[in-house]
């Protein structure tokens, strides 16, 4: 495991769930259900048996409120039942959780369950996973924009001293850069996924529905990654 080259930050955008279900005469709800299992054990995987440190996953967008509500209900409940008992090997494999996105929307049964989950795993220090929930990445620096001004207004942050450690200090949670970032279903676009933080991020779109994304399709995905030639604006 050491030899071998892993992102150190990868980002999800799980998508697909619904073509998933529609493939098989399942309704949509069926598709996040199968997704949800799979990213359990996605999840335990990467925490077991590579050097990923911080992995974020794409929940649910700002946008995705546009849905119908029983979708948007079923995964709403989805989410309360993985934050309470699913993600328990989140906390066995010492993995810190914490949220991004806008709380406001939110039903307080899941807001309950993460602050349950951030609360359970804060002391952790083996890797860490955030969600991005109720998240839009353009929603973010306009966040950011507000508490940055203020602190300009309040006079505890002068102009001058905004830099780009200010900038990601004041974002929902302050990460390391994206490395790499899968999405999976064959759409290739981001969707509002980190804007901010996806600067020289590499990108797979894999065609794979997120439920039959297996860990064999991350190896696969990972191999991909380990033949970029990263250059940063180097020549
Ligand atoms: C991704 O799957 C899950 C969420 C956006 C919550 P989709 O529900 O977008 O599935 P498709 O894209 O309709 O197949
Ligand atoms: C992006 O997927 C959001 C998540 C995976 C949570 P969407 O399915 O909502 O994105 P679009 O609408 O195809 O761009
Ligand atoms: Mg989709």
């Amino acid at each position: 495991m050491s030899d071998v080259v892993y992102p150190n930050h990868l980002g999800i955008i799980m998508d697909g769930n619904g073509r998933w279900a529609k493939e098989r005469g399942l309704n949509r709800s069926a598709g996040h259900k199968a997704g949800a299992d799979n990213l359990i054990n996605l999840l335990d995987y990467i925490y077991k048996n590579t050097s990923i440190k911080v992995v974020s996953l794409y929940a649910f967008s700002t946008e995705n409120f546009k849905r119908e509500k029983s979708e948007v209900d079923y995964l709403m409940k989805l989410f309360v039942t993985l934050f309470n008992s699913k993600l328990e090997s989140i906390k066995k494999n010492d993995v810190k959780v914490v949220f991004s996105g806008r709380r406001e929307n939110l039903p307080k049964s899941v807001i309950d369950s993460m602050d349950k989950i951030t609360n359970d795993t804060k002391n952790n220090t083996k890797g860490i996973l955030n969600i991005c929930l109720n998240y839009g990445g353009d929603c973010e620096i306009v966040d950011m924009t507000k508490k940055i001004a203020k602190q300009v207004l309040d006079g505890s942050l002068n102009i001058e001293d905004i830099t780009k450690e200010v900038v990601s200090r004041n974002l929902y949670q302050d990460l390391p850069p994206l490395d790499f970032v899968i999405r999976t279903s064959g759409e290739k676009r981001i969707s509002n996924f980190m804007i901010y933080q996806s600067s020289y991020t590499e990108y797979d779109f894999p065609d794979t529905y997120f439920p039959d994304y297996d860990i064999k399709c991350l190896e696969k995905s990972l191999d991909c990654y380990r033949k970029r030639n990263r250059r940063f604006g180097n020549a």
